[in-house]
């Protein structure tokens, strides 16, 4: 196992179990964000994940998941990915420990190929947890979205005793609209499921402070780490894979990096300049 400090945020190469016990006091983590393995047949780096049996990778996760516990700050939030098949056995074991508030859809758009025998996928479950139900961080106010009404005049509100337009913003609801990382955007590293920095910039908004420790046990393309660096937070990401290791030392811009974990170069693309509307026929 390797540990990359710098300031006080760690990027941890190592195994979840090792990496978590090494860089994260018990009760320090203010959010984890979880992505792990999802037991679908993914090829990470040219080793595909594969476990024996469904309860085999569900107790593996159950371990980890208590650790993730464990390592939790009293008032702290644990949001938690994984595949529709598997979230409500997750789900289950995790509400003996946590109260689960929010059970989150990241709706997208499609995938190149179309489903055309089965309803194709479009959506991954999120669980978003607290330890203390009655004291944990919300920042509501960081993350509010445009209240779409679908009338173009603004709506009144007749109730109130001098009747007022309704607000235009409001907190996110729980199904969430983000594209996918694809190969053209400026994001983008090679990762079979790298989540899209929008979502992260969301979570950590909502459920931290500067300054918060931010811990990704499965850190991946270091997602986390690098929104959580430009949002200001500390955080510990642990990855098993040396390759995407390096690529998060580059993401969030860390100096010292050993020769066997030079970051390959990050592809550039020009951006796309978007196709012009047309304009409405005024008449
Ligand atoms: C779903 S991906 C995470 C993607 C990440 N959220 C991102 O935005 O790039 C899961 C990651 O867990 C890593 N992984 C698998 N087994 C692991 C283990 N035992 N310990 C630590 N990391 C592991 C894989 O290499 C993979 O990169």
């Amino acid at each position: 196992m390797q540990i990359f400090d710098q300031n006080g945020s760690k990027i941890v190469h190592g195994d979840v179990f090792e990496g978590l016990e090494a860089s994260v006091p018990d009760g320090s983590a203010n959010l984890i964000f979880v992505d792990p393995p999802y037991n679908i047949g993914k090829v990470f780096n040219g080793k595909k994940e594969k476990w024996e049996s469904d309860d085999e990778y569900l107790q593996w996760c159950y371990r980890w998941l208590d650790v993730c516990v464990r390592k939790l700050h009293p008032t702290g939030s644990m949001y938690l990915m994984a595949a529709t098949q598997n979230i409500p056995f997750l789900d289950i074991h995790l509400r003996k420990s946590l109260t689960i508030l929010s059970r989150i859809v990241w709706h997208y758009d499609s995938s190149g190929m179309q489903a055309k025998r089965l309803y194709g996928s479009m959506y991954e479950p999120i669980l978003h947890a607290v330890k203390d139900r009655t004291s944990y961080t919300f920042k509501a106010d960081d993350i509010m979205v445009e209240a779409r009404t679908g009338a173009v005049r603004k709506l009144i509100d007749y109730r109130k005793s001098t009747p007022t337009p309704y607000s235009n913003s409001k907190v996110p609801g729980n199904v969430w609209y983000f594209p996918r990382v694809r190969y053209r955007m400026p994001e983008y590293e090679e990762h079979p499921s790298q989540k899209p920095e929008p979502l992260l910039e969301r979570i950590i908004k909502a459920s931290s402070n500067e300054n918060d420790l931010v811990v990704d046990p499965f850190a991946g393309t270091f997602t986390t780490c690098a929104v959580a660096a430009r949002l200001k937070r500390r955080f510990v990401g642990v990855e098993v894979d040396s390759r995407y290791v390096g690529v998060g030392l580059r993401r969030v811009g860390h100096t010292e990096s050993e020769e066997h974990l030079t970051p390959p170069p990050k592809k550039t693309f020009k951006a796309q300049q978007p196709t012009p509307r047309e304009q409405p026929q005024l008449f």
